[in-house]
């Protein structure tokens, strides 16, 4: 496995696999590799990608420094895991190469306008354009490519299909559904900072998808199932709701059909995010 860590060296690989009829694959990370990553790598290879997956926790996406402080970092882990799950270029940019003006904000920056100010954005402000910014620029770095994001983070899936739309960006995103542990919590880097108590009252992220899911009747009924089953479990509510699968914008009581159900919450101080596809109405 090759390890890169220069922004020209990085751009001169990717560029040399196209030539050599390759099919690039990026696997945009912040480290802390878990099954939900492999997972990823896994969906690339599967098509016959060459496999660039990359690290970097990008200070600007974070609104709070204490959780920034608190983010995992695990190069010795994530370095394993990588060579284990068969990554051809584990690209680890400095904080110094990407963000030259770090602290100060990047003179340019992505913007995306109303999707990036529902949900997350709205209790996250600038998170999603902070986003959209740092992954712009993996994007340019990498050339043309598939890029694989999960759907854990069904708004940032969103947010970046968008980006590529707007900006005929010459990337093809693939979204791969959310892994989960064998009790259902769903994979995120975030998880290791729960206690065994934490972890438990966790659970009722995924135990409300399933309900809400599994139940009949209007996305008003849905909704407060879902938000029922948080507050049962002592959740945070950060926000539930029923969506669009594209727009993410609220599906009202008539509509019907494929929807996302959305729900976030805060046990002992972790932020933690789910989702999953139901169908509202006509069943
Ligand atoms: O999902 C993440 O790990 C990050 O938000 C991403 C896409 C790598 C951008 O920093």
């Amino acid at each position: 496995m090759l390890k890169i860590s220069d922004l020209d060296e990085w751009r001169t690989y990717a560029n040399q696999l196209r030539s050599s009829g390759a099919t690039v694959a990026l696997v945009p990370t912040m480290g802390a590799l878990h099954e939900g990553h492999v997972a990823l790598v896994r969906a690339a290879k599967d098509r016959g990608d060459v496999v660039m997956l990359s690290v970097f926790v990008n200070p600007l996406q974070f609104d709070d420094s204490g959780d920034l402080e608190r983010y995992p970092r695990t190069p010795e882990h994530d370095l394993a895991v990588a060579l284990a799950s068969g990554v051809d270029c584990l690209v680890e940019p400095s904080l110094g190469a990407m963000w030259p003006r770090y602290p100060a904000p990047t003179s340019t920056t992505v913007s995306v306008g109303p999707l990036g100010a529902l949900f997350e954005g709205a209790q996250r402000p600038g998170h999603f354009d902070a986003v959209a910014t740092v992954v712009t620029k993996l994007f340019a770095l990498t050339g043309p490519s598939r890029a694989y994001f999960g759907e854990k983070d069904y708004q940032q899936l969103a947010v970046v299909r968008q980006v590529v739309r707007d900006l005929a960006l010459d990337v093809e995103v693939v979204g791969c559904a959310v892994v989960r542990d064998d009790d259902g919590l769903a994979l995120s880097s975030r998880n290791r900072r729960l206690s065994g108590e934490g972890r438990s009252r966790a659970l009722a992220l995924s135990r409300a998808l399933t309900r809400a899911r599994d139940a009949t009747g209007p996305a008003s009924t849905r909704r407060a199932l879902l938000r029922e089953t948080l507050e049962e479990s002592d959740v945070e509510v950060g926000y539930v709701d029923v969506v669009d699968p594209v727009t993410l914008l609220p599906c009202d009581d008539g509509a019907s059909g494929v929807a996302r159900a959305l729900v976030a919450g805060v046990v002992e101080g972790v932020r933690l995010l789910d989702n999953a596809p139901l169908t509202v109405g006509g069943r």
